[in-house]
């Protein structure tokens, strides 16, 4: 085959040389527009297991990087005057340049044509070739050519970053924090040779505009950033080498996803983009260059296997394109975690963590490395982590049984005691509400009883029972329990008082109105599915802020509730308050999410209302915020109250994150403790996000920006997810709803299965505890 790489990077020259060594009749040319030995940039990093990988592909590429490069293993933090290190994460750095002359000589000695210092215009300069690779970087010519067919999605990120060198080396990849008059800068540095370092800064675009940068020229930029990070820089200095660009070098990411990556073009050949040109990943995670190699192994790998002439083509590529696109997603969702971690860190983490959390919310920043990752990576740093997280919860392992506490030198932060008013819970889980449809005119019965009573011993601190309704209109079902009759009461208080006298659990209260989502079927019968009109449970009307249809052309119309039904629900809400208070509970959580009534307010698609209740944000809280006020009023002060929100319509025009802050706000305001962060069910044509632990984003930036405590919740199924979300920072507690669903010890369980077993069980199942943990460490050991 005759190969053109237009690019002489990373990706161009790795898959020139890799494809030669394939099959050597192979005709291989590199076009790149620099001088050989002349490229910008200072020095890339990427792990281990790209390294091994590249082993396997050419042992002496492989060994002359080995031979050049930095490896290291902590990373430092210097932040608010501290230094904090921790190991463990194998990085291989090497300078841009040294990399690239290897790949450069090593394509050379195989026999690949490298054509320096031509700039290629278009692909169809090279009429005679079968394929075409476009590794011509992350403003690709070729991609821009053929957008129509390649339909790139290019976003320009917020923050500026400038890449600088100096010859102070460090022997940890270092994160250096450095508050300004205007906000917040950093610094990621590492060393790359014996005698240089990367060192990139970074900064929102408001604290850059505001320190005049934009229109500062190199040296300017250069001077700022030395006097920023002198106690850093020690008096070294720091190096530009984009010294051909003009302007001030200060750059914005560019995250590059296309949809298409191969085509063939008019004279016949196939063109492919690979590298930057196709996929771009931030140096938060410094995979850029992995990714562009990996491209070129993968695509050496397609024609091994699937044969090499140019009647394979199309068929190689399509595999390619296939297995390449899947993975690189994966890592630019991790990177674009990281990447938002550094633009948001200046307003969210900077001032409102301390330094240790710090810490472990930069560690984590992508969500890809877990609680017992980073035990693996450094188990001395991590416990310390731990007994410093525990200290300020007021919690000692000995707490909970003494006997044990001598195997559990840490308290593993989701076992941490949590306090809000007079309320302590025993650690970070609360089984969250779902519905049972499974009470009699409203009456939680002995099933209730059976049910929160199982998940009350079964480990986690706090139950919270399904959405209980303050009329017989708010329920969801006719199987949605109630607080409105004395019967009702007395059946809670027996549950409550069961709670209390067999477990050490607390049990929390939702009150919530269905709102244009009442009068359905129970789950089973046909979820969201309206009762019939005639028989033994007959639909009841339906009000809502406005008028809507939850399921359009299915569910019932709700009508507008008046202003007096307003402050008739009102009422409903205070006096199922009272009874609440009455019957015992710990806890009072008000359900202003997922399209019920006080939701269909907040959100702006379903609240079109004229009045002073529709219109602003400010305005649409006006009747939640109303209710809360009174039933807070009412409720013990010395007892907490929470409020479930939806934190994300996930629907064009609805609630966002930003908006969601803006609620968390007025609620703390009015009293609430905490903020329990769900999303979604407002609207039918949501398009949400799943994940594990997918809801927690928003927890996080309502705790931080808002200031107030928060639940998070949504796919946290592991001990190591609660660990992590607790540990970072990112909520106070962690709801847990469809595990504890399938096993009610859910907290219990994932105690045994991470090794924590300075924990009280109940004191009948004590039996099981040991035998539990005993198949949990073999299973720890055999892994
Ligand atoms: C500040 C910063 C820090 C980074 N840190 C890291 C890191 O730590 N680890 C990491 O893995 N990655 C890092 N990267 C990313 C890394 O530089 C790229 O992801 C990687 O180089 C991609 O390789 P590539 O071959 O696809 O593209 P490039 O390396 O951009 O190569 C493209 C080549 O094509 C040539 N070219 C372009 N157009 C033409 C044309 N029309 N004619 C001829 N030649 C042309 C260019 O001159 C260039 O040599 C960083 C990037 C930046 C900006
Ligand atoms: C069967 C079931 C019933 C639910 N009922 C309620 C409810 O009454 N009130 C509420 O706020 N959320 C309710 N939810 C939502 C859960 O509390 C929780 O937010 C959601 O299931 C995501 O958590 P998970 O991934 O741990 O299941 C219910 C969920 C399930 C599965």
């Amino acid at each position: 085959m005759r190969i053109v790489c237009i690019g002489g990077g990373p990706a161009g020259l790795y898959f020139a040389l890799l494809m030669k060594k394939l099959n050597p009749t192979h005709q291989i040319t590199v076009v790149e527009r620099n001088k050989p030995y002349d490229t910008f940039g200072w020095g890339v990093v990427f792990s281990d297991a790209t390294m091994e990988n590249m082993r396997q592909w050419d042992t002496e590429t492989c060994g002359d990087i080995e031979r050049s490069f930095s490896h290291w293993d902590d990373i430092e933090l210097r932040f608010k005057g501290r230094h904090i290190r921790s190991g463990g994460h194998g990085f291989v750095g090497i300078g841009r340049k040294q990399l690239l002359n290897i790949l450069q000589a090593r394509c050379e000695a195989l026999g690949v044509e490298l054509r320096f210092e031509q700039e290629v215009d278009s692909d169809l300069d090279f009429p005679d070739a079968d394929l075409i690779i476009a590794s011509d970087g992350v403003n690709s010519k070729i991609r821009t050519a053929y957008a129509d067919t390649f339909r790139p999605d290019i976003v320009t990120r917020p923050n500026r970053f400038i890449w600088l060198g100096t010859k102070k080396r460090f022997d940890a990849f270092t994160f250096d924090f450095r508050k300004t008059k205007h906000g917040w800068f950093q610094a990621h540095i590492y060393k790359f040779d014996d005698e240089t370092s990367t060192f990139i800064v970074e900064c929102p675009e408001s604290v850059w505009r505001a320190h005049g940068l934009d229109t500062a020229d190199q040296p300017a930029s250069i001077a700022f950033c030395e006097q920023l990070f002198a106690e850093t820089l020690d008096g070294a200095a720091l190096m530009t080498n984009a010294r051909h660009l003009r302007g001030s070098a200060w750059l914005n990411f560019q995250r590059v996803i296309c949809e298409q990556w191969w085509l063939r073009n008019a004279q016949g050949s196939h063109v492919v983009l690979m590298g930057d040109a196709v996929h771009t990943a931030h140096f938060a995670i410094g995979s850029g260059t992995k990714l562009a190699l990996e491209d070129a192994i993968e695509l050496v790998r397609q024609f091994r296997d699937h044969g090499d002439t140019a009647a394979d083509i199309p068929e190689v590529l399509r595999r390619f394109q296939e297995l390449r696109r899947v993975e690189t997603l994966r890592i630019q969702n991790a990177a674009w975690n990281a990447m938002e971690w550094f633009e948001v860190c200046g307003t969210r983490y900077c001032d409102q963590l301390e330094p240790e959390q710090f810490m472990y919310s930069l560690l984590t920043r992508s969500q890809r490395i877990s609680h017992e990752n980073l035990r693996l990576r450094d188990r001395t740093w991590l416990e310390g982590y731990e007994r410093w997280l525990a200290q300020r919860a007021g919690s000692t392992s000995t707490e909970h049984d003494v006997d044990s506490a001598a195997l559990a030198p840490t308290v593993p932060p989701m076992f941490t005691p949590y306090t809000v008013r007079s309320v302590t819970l025993k650690n970070r889980v609360v089984v969250s509400p779902m519905a049972q449809y499974s009470a009699v005119d409203g009456i939680p019965g002995d099933y209730h009883l059976v049910h929160l009573g199982a998940r009350a011993m079964g480990g986690a601190a706090m139950v919270v029972t399904e959405m209980t309704c303050p009329s017989p209109e708010a329920r969801i079902t006719p199987g949605c329990p109630g607080l409105w009759t004395d019967a009702q009461q007395a059946a809670w208080q027996r549950i409550v008082a069961w709670v209390h006298e067999q477990t050490d659990a607390k049990i929390a209260l939702q009150l919530g109105h269905s709102g244009a989502k009442g009068s359905t079927r129970r789950a089973w019968d046909g979820i969201d599915r309206p009762l019939p009109d005639e028989g033994v449970e007959p639909n009841w009307p339906l009000v809502s802020a406005s008028p809507q249809q939850y399921l359009a052309g299915v569910s019932q119309m709700a009508r507008e509730i008046s202003r007096e039904e307003m402050d008739g629900v009102r009422e409903q809400f205070v006096a199922a308050t009272r009874r609440g208070a009455a019957a015992g509970f710990d806890w009072l959580e008000l359900h202003c999410a997922h399209g019920y009534l006080l939701s269909s307010f907040i959100s702006p698609l379903t609240n079109q209302r004229t009045d002073e209740y529709g219109g602003s944000l400010d305005a649409r809280l006006r009747y939640p915020l109303e209710v809360f006020t009174a039933m807070r009023a009412v409720w013990p002060s010395h007892l907490p109250m929470s409020v479930r929100i939806s934190a994300h319509d996930w629907v064009e025009g609805g609630i966002t994150p930003i908006d969601a802050v803006e609620i968390a706000k007025a609620f703390k305001a009015a009293g609430a403790d905490l903020i329990d962060c769900s999303s979604g069910q407002v609207s039918k044509k949501e398009r949400p996000t799943y994940g594990r632990m997918f809801q927690t984003p928003f927890s996080d930036r309502i705790r931080h920006e808002a200031g107030i405590a928060t639940i998070a919740v949504g796919a946290i199924s592991e001990a190591d997810h609660v660990n992590s979300i607790i540990a970072a920072g990112r909520a106070d507690l962690c709801a847990v709803a469809r595990p504890h669903l399938a096993n009610p010890a859910w907290t219990l369980t994932e105690a045994a299965r991470i090794g924590y077993t300075a924990l009280a069980w109940p004191k009948p199942y004590l039996s099981a505890k040991p035998q539990l943990e005993a198949g949990f460490a073999r299973s720890r050991e055999r892994a």
